[in-house]
């Protein structure tokens, strides 16, 4: 049985949904320079603008402007929480401005405004992907420890201006992320050279953790001052759970999948939730020369920043080996090799519920702090048909085994308070930049080079999820 108050709704980023990325005020993030891609093809990062080339955030699904009509689907559909995240450069349109832009403010006092409307409530994240761009041209990111400082001023400013608006927040998206030389861009701000393919990117791994480091304290000194603003306020960590599993019985295999699910998985959340560095990373740091400078405050302002609860993102799962040749398959962020036991996505990711209840035991079981699964769901190709439906049936049943599992948890004592479904919406596939890998429950008239009505229409997982939440989680046919 879910509890009576859990908080069931939809997920969005503003880099993915939002369009109107220069108006009002607003300057360009690293979003802004990426590129539409596919399956086949990386997207990438142009330090220009260039005026043939497709950058999906520019437009995206343009919820700038229907916010309205869309928080009005998502009461329809009964949501409690919306999750959503604030995009920096609206607010600090270079990152380092000294004084906040008043019309980017106003819009996010608008959205909550509609939330409160409906009594839904929302669930921000500081930074999803969305670092302004100057940060990373001028000051390379969070390599430099004064992108800590300008992060603090923006937390700080949006913790005071919604003081009353918003209870939950989250400090970075997919933090982890930033373990894999894939995150350098977009979880830490780093561009090792210009015009590049963001899945695969220079890298310099000790340039990388050191930025970590300084993510780290900037989410420590965020959720500190959060709770000297309101006391009340929650605020979450937020990492991609990359379930893995050994391919076989053989020790090695085990004793590698330990080692990769503490790097990839533990290692950010165990600074985060515990406020030190766990003792398994100094071996790693040791095989790769990597040598992390500590100032004088950092240990405090550390342990003085843990968070309130754990959030994470899931989607698929895979196999790790130290055998060579198995069939590999892609994943979110991440692929591995592929489990025989299991379907996968068009997009190959392997689909795998009973992983979620698997996961959900062993991070309470290390934390013991509320958990909220704040995205999972299913990309997928959706048609209208000719009497103007989207039969999402395999939605509907990627979600339904989900939360089949979710509840199997739950049952066996897991603190888990609530499921933003990624993504409440259509929007523009972080990983791929297409149209065409859709999520929401709400359909989106627009395909990947940029033509449609953005007409909303509801698919059939709409009026399913709207009985599962109708019902708490009780009736999922
Ligand atoms: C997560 C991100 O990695 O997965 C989201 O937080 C993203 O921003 C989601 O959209 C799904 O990935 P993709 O690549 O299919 O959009």
């Amino acid at each position: 049985m879910f509890p009576k108050e859990f908080l069931w709704g939809g997920a969005v980023a503003a880099n993915q949904c939002e369009g109107a990325w220069n108006e009002a005020g607003k300057k360009e993030s690293i979003c802004d320079h990426l590129t539409a891609g596919s399956i086949n093809k990386n997207r990438k990062f142009t330090s220009k603008i260039l005026s043939e080339v497709n950058y999906p955030s520019h437009e995206a699904v343009e919820f700038y402007h229907h916010y309205k009509e869309d928080i009005a689907l998502f009461a329809e559909m009964g949501f409690k929480v919306f999750r959503l995240s604030i995009a920096w450069s609206r607010i600090f349109p270079n990152g380092d401005d000294f004084l906040p832009n008043e019309e980017g403010l106003q819009f996010y006092d608008d959205v909550f405004d509609e939330c409160k409307k409906y009594g839904i409530e929302p669930l921000v994240t500081l930074s999803h992907f969305e670092i302004p761009y100057n940060l990373v041209k001028e000051y390379q990111g969070f390599t430099n420890r004064k992108v800590v400082i300008f992060f603090e001023r923006y937390a700080k400013t949006v913790f005071e201006r919604y003081k009353d608006k918003v209870k939950y927040w989250l400090t970075f998206n997919e933090i982890n992320f930033g373990t894999m030389p894939m995150g350098n861009l977009e979880v830490l701000g780093i561009l090792h050279q210009e015009d590049e393919e963001i899945a695969n990117p220079l890298d310099n791994i000790q340039v990388r953790f050191q930025a970590l480091h300084n993510v780290f304290l900037a989410s420590a000194r965020a959720v500190k001052v959060a709770h000297e603003i309101n006391p009340d306020f929650k605020v979450g960590c937020m990492i991609a759970h990359i379930t893995m599993y050994p391919l076989t019985c053989r020790p090695e295999d085990l004793l590698l999948q330990q080692e990769l699910d503490n790097i990839i998985n533990n290692f950010c959340a165990d600074v985060q939730v515990r406020g030190v560095y766990p003792y398994y990373i100094e071996d790693y740091f040791k095989k790769n020369n990597i040598d992390i400078t500590f100032e004088e405050d950092d240990e405090r302002i550390l342990k003085e920043g843990c968070v309130d609860f754990y959030s994470f993102s899931y989607y698929m799962s895979n196999c790790i080996t130290t055998e060579e040749g198995h069939e590999t398959t892609l994943g979110n962020l991440l692929g591995g090799v592929k489990n025989p036991y299991l379907q996968a996505s068009e997009w190959g990711w392997q689909i795998d519920p009973k992983g979620l209840r698997y996961t959900l035991n062993k991070i309470y079981d290390r934390y013991k702090i509320p958990l909220f699964i704040v995205e999972n769901g299913l990309g997928a190709v959706d048609e209208i048909d000719d009497n103007g439906c989207i039969n999402d049936d395999y939605r509907i049943s990627y979600l339904k085994s989900h939360i089949v599992e979710m509840n199997k948890a739950i049952e066996n004592n897991v603190d888990l308070f609530g499921y933003t479904m990624w993504s409440a919406i259509d929007l523009v596939s972080s990983g791929t930049g297409e149209m065409k890998k859709r999520y929401g429950f709400i359909y989106i008239d627009k395909d990947d080079n940029g033509n449609g009505t953005l007409k909303r229409t509801k698919k059939k997982s709409f009026n399913w999820y709207k009985k599962v939440i109708g019902t708490n989680g009780n009736e999922l046919e």
